[in-house]
């Protein structure tokens, strides 16, 4: 899948938001709503801002697929060459399906069964992001059994607070479950190192997600580096160092995290140890590619609130309700004469916490009118849920003017199937 040349991104052509070339509304008509709508071409732009910035060192983007894992936005991100960071066999099994090379992808996650380990190491995948003295025991173990070499880096938790909007995505302070405090890192190394089924490859670190601010990265390529030295005086032989994702994005149409920025601090650093750098980009690579669209079903006014009722909810967006996100949101087609006023953006969802915007200053829509709820293309869909027995929407993918489905919206009987009554 090569991209073609034209507009990228979305935009109102006509008082008609686009995606690329297409307007939204007739992929609303087309697909029905609630949708996603990714556009490619705006995927293909991010990855190479990432590696404009960072082309002074060996680089290599290692995609987090957790944010959106939809085939056709890995398929185009393999074709870019890019290589994947995944927490499970089954982001593994997506990766392989949409062509990212085995040795570009890196299995992170602090609780790996022994079948995913196995089939990660069968795959044949860059390295395995250790976590604790366990998993490296059951590493060793497995690969010992499959009388394989198991390439690895220890997760290092560098004990950084860094800044988040909300405290579950903090993830580099020391009282969080993920990685290993930097001093216990320097035995799990020497074990690793010493076991003839393991092969150090270098040291990951991820402190975090939705960070603005560079400095948070170069307090974690510290700590990194302070340890590296430590490796290496003990004959350690080190390929790369992954200072992970998190990269903000502006929800607000602001700028998100510099880039060049930090680049311009961390590249010289890394070069100087002679590194191959490794990040883990989610939501900077998709985020502000993708849009969800949903239709308004009813206006209703109640207790002093005006509440738009949509199609979908917190069953598609999880992000309002779960984390109190932003997400902008705009009609798909401008229409004139319609008042002002906050409003609460809500689904039909029987939860109270259910919504999508609040207290949002919006032209009233009336029902039946599309509105897109922006920078929704990470952690969006791959957190949408069938909670009150609803179906998944679809996800349709843009480049310029071409438009696939790639995901179909899901049928009822997708959401019994396998189910089975007891024969007694
Ligand atoms: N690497 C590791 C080890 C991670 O745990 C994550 C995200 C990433 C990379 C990618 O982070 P990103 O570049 O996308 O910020 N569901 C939350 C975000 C959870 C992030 C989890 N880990 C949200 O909707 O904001």
């Amino acid at each position: 899948m090569e991209s073609t040349p034209g507009l990228s991104g979305f935009r109102r052509l006509g008082g008609e938001l686009h995606c690329g070339e297409v307007p939204l509304e007739e992929l609303a008509r087309r697909y029905g709503t609630p949708l996603y709508v990714y556009d490619l071409a705006l995927v293909g732009e991010n990855v190479r801002r990432f590696r404009t910035a960072f082309s002074g060192v060996p680089f290599t983007l290692a995609y987090s697929v957790k944010a959106n894992g939809n085939l056709s936005v890995l398929n185009r991100l393999a074709s870019l060459g890019t290589g994947a960071d995944i927490v499970s066999a089954g982001e593994l099994h997506r990766c392989l399906q949409a062509g990212i090379r085995p040795r570009d992808i890196y299995f992170a996650g602090v609780g790996k069964r022994p079948e995913e380990v196995e089939r990660a190491l069968e795959a044949g995948i860059g390295a395995f992001h250790v976590e604790s003295a366990h998993e490296l025991e059951v590493l060793a173990k497995v690969a010992e059994e499959k009388d394989l070499r198991a390439p690895l880096a220890i997760r290092v938790n560098p004990d950084i607070h860094s800044p988040t909007f909300h405290e579950y995505t903090r993830t580099g302070h020391a009282a969080s479950k993920f990685g290993v405090p930097a001093s216990e890192a320097l035995e799990l190394y020497r074990r690793a190192n010493e076991h003839e089924h393991l092969a150090v490859r270098g040291v990951d670190v991820h402190i975090g997600s939705q960070i603005m601010d560079p400095d948070p990265y170069m307090e974690a390529w510290r700590t990194v580096r302070g340890l590296l030295r430590l490796l290496r005086d003990e004959g350690m032989k080190l390929e790369y160092v992954d200072l992970g994702g998190g990269f903000g994005v502006g929800y607000r149409g602001e700028p998100g995290l510099d880039l060049d920025f930090l680049a311009e601090a961390l590249v010289p650093q890394v070069q100087a140890e002679g590194l191959e750098l490794i990040l883990e980009p989610g939501r900077s690579v998709v985020g502000e590619a993708g849009v969800l669209v949903v239709q308004v079903l009813h206006v209703k006014r109640s207790g002093g609130t005006v509440f738009v009722v949509a199609d979908g909810g917190m069953t598609e967006l999880l992000r309002p309700s779960h984390y109190g996100g932003f997400h902008a949101v705009e009609p798909v087609v401008k229409r004139d004469h319609r008042p002002v006023e906050p409003v609460d953006l809500v689904g039909p969802i029987c939860e109270s916490g259910d919504f999508l915007a609040r207290d949002r200053e919006l032209a009233v829509p009336e029902p039946g009118e599309l509105l897109a709820v922006r920078t929704a293309g990470a952690y969006g869909f791959s957190m949408a849920s069938n909670y009150n027995a609803r179906r998944r929407p679809a996800e349709v993918v843009v480049d310029g003017t071409r438009v696939h489905l790639a995901r179909p919206r899901e049928s009822y009987s997708d959401l019994v199937r396998g189910e089975t009554l007891p024969d007694w």
